[in-house]
């Protein structure tokens, strides 16, 4: 079971943390369309110079998601 206390960033451009997309699926998205859209996540995008990864964070948001679901 998830523990709630994680303010771990997923995706940096919209500051989502796993958190947000943990409420999100409490709050009946279940699907990571529904999660994305309920968190505002990949709406701004500028991944290069906010993710430290300097990638898009969909993979991480797919991660979360299935990690939580
Ligand atoms: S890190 Fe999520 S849109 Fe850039």
């Amino acid at each position: 079971m998830y523990n709630k206390d994680s303010n771990e960033k997923v995706c940096y451009c919209n500051n989502v943390t796993k958190d947000d997309i943990f409420n999100a699926i409490q709050n009946g998205a279940d699907s990571v369309e529904s999660v994305i859209k309920a968190t505002g996540a990949m709406l701004n995008s500028n991944c290069a110079v906010n993710n430290p990864k300097k990638t898009c964070c969909y993979k991480d948001i797919v991660k979360v998601f299935n990690e939580l679901t």
